[in-house]
């Protein structure tokens, strides 16, 4: 495939916070925009990322200070293959980090990943995360978002694809799968780039040096978060370590 033209330099607003107050800035952010649109249509990601997003959420939806009872939250991704226990799956960890820790839960539409025809599972989806209010997307550090990896293309649909050695890796390593999945269902960076809004989520150190290649190096199909720099209305919420490599000013 050959890689897609240039694109306008559309900009973006990049946050920089202090790890302490990341989660909070975020959440608040989340909840002003449920207060603004309360059926908002929102895609989640799932990760260490935006764990403690969550949990936030969750604190002020329980002191009454939000609802997510008229919102709608899409999946991002998940991984084709696991089985339904199994504790790596996005699904169970969003309903576990968020969904069923509301009092008042919105409608979660999941990735049907359990069925006979992942790809048919993967075109449904993509009807389901088409008219997005907000995209909200962790970084990984390989440059992808949800499983859209390098490779991806800026119009790529909803579709099931082959997972990166480094995703495959993560599934067991850090999400604690029982066994490794090769492939994955993920929202295409189409879907994303047609959403109202769209928000990249980006913590750590360790992810300083991909945060770098998104925004500041020329975007590139071996780093598929820098096609998001085409959306109209991106914000990229770094904390200080993860924006350290970043130019000043
Ligand atoms: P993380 O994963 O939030 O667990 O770092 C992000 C990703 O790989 O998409």
């Amino acid at each position: 495939m050959t890689a897609p033209g240039p694109a306008p330099a559309r900009g973006y607003g990049l946050e920089v916070l202090p790890v302490g107050g990341w989660a909070a800035t975020v959440a608040s952010r989340l909840c002003h925009r449920l207060m603004e649109r309360p059926g908002l249509r929102v895609c989640l990601p799932t990760g260490d990322t935006p764990t403690p997003v969550y949990a936030e959420l969750v604190a002020r939806e329980r002191r009454g200070e939000v609802s997510l009872a008229h919102a709608t939250v899409v999946q991002l991704d998940e991984w084709a293959g696991l089985p339904p226990g199994d504790p790596a799956r996005c699904d169970a960890r969003l309903r576990r980090e968020l969904i069923d820790r509301l009092a008042a839960p919105p409608v979660f539409v999941s990735i049907d990943a359990d069925g006979p025809d992942d790809e048919a599972a993967a075109l449904a989806h993509d009807s389901a995360a088409r008219g997005l209010d907000l995209a909200v997307l962790g970084l990984g550090m390989n440059g992808h978002v949800g499983f859209n990896e390098p490779g991806s293309h800026p119009d790529d649909p909803t579709r099931l694809v082959r997972l990166a050695v480094s995703s495959r890796e993560a599934a067991t390593s850090r999400y604690g799968a029982d066994s490794t999945p090769t492939a994955g269902i993920t929202v295409g960076l189409a879907r994303l780039l047609e959403a109202e809004e769209c928000w990249l989520l980006v913590t750590g150190e360790r992810k300083a040096q991909v945060l770098r290649r998104v925004l500041e190096q020329p975007e590139g199909l071996d780093c598929p978060a820098s096609y998001l720099r085409r959306h109209p209305w991106l914000t990229v919420f770094a904390d200080e370590p993860a924006a350290s490599l970043l130019r000043k000013g």
